[in-house]
């Protein structure tokens, strides 16, 4: 087994965890099997070092999915990030509510608010990639080193650069159709282990005969 409540896949590297078994705050779901490198922070800091202006106030929340794996400086930068554009200024008055005498309660109206990050599974997100506030991105996609990641990338899409754009697809679509219909990252791990070679192999019609 791959023993799922442990925190280190690999034997002597405490930069690589296993992202769920270190996870506490309750608007963070992670997947098992997903995966954090980290060689600058200790990886069981994720969540102050690489989930950020992530307020409970907002509810606002961070899911990833299964197999996925995420490359040391991944940044999730959610809805307190966002300055309003609503207002004519960008100063945020609600959050300094003390100072101001505003309501404490209007303290959200600080913020343009676009919603939960939401990353699919066997995802590979790069090295100090930012993904910001609102993005979903698709089973299977694969995040370029640095890439900022401003809208969702659909299932196996590699994307990259400054705001992230298409560099290409991964398959032809009846590949990625037949993936998306497996689901092998739903099976049973004792299904997964007897089936890594197929997995690997890059051709579909291998998985297909499992
Ligand atoms: C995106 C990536 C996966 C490469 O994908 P690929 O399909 O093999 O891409 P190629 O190297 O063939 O490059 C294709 C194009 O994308 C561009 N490109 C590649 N990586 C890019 C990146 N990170 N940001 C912006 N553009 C990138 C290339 O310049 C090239 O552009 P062109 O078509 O104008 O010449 C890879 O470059 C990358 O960023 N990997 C992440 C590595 C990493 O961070 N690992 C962390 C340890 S797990």
């Amino acid at each position: 087994m791959a023993a799922p409540n442990k925190i280190y896949p690999r034997t002597g590297d405490t930069q690589t965890i296993y992202l769920k078994n270190v996870i506490t705050n309750p608007n963070i779901q992670v997947g098992d099997y997903t995966v954090y490198n980290d060689f600058v922070h200790d990886p069981k800091e994720f969540q102050q070092n690489n989930v950020l202006y992530h307020y409970p106030i907002n509810g606002d929340k961070l899911i990833i999915g299964k197999f996925s794996s995420i490359a040391c400086g991944a940044k999730f930068l959610f809805n307190s990030a966002n300055h309003t554009l609503d207002s004519l200024s960008t100063y945020t008055f609600p959050l300094f509510f003390e100072e101001w005498g505003l309501p404490w309660d209007k303290m959200k109206e600080a913020w343009d608010h676009k919603g939960d990050i939401v990353i699919g599974n066997d995802v590979w997100i790069g090295y100090e990639a930012v993904i910001l506030a609102g993005v979903t991105i698709g089973d299977g996609a694969v995040i370029g080193s640095r890439a900022v990641v401003t809208k969702d990338v659909p299932p196996y899409t590699i994307v990259g650069g400054v705001p992230a754009k298409i560099i290409r697809r991964r398959f032809d679509e009846d590949t990625v159709e037949e993936l998306l219909r497996l689901r092998w990252w739903d099976w049973p791990e004792e299904m997964i282990r007897e089936n890594i070679t197929a997995i690997q192999s890059g051709c579909v019609e291998q998985l297909n005969r499992v």
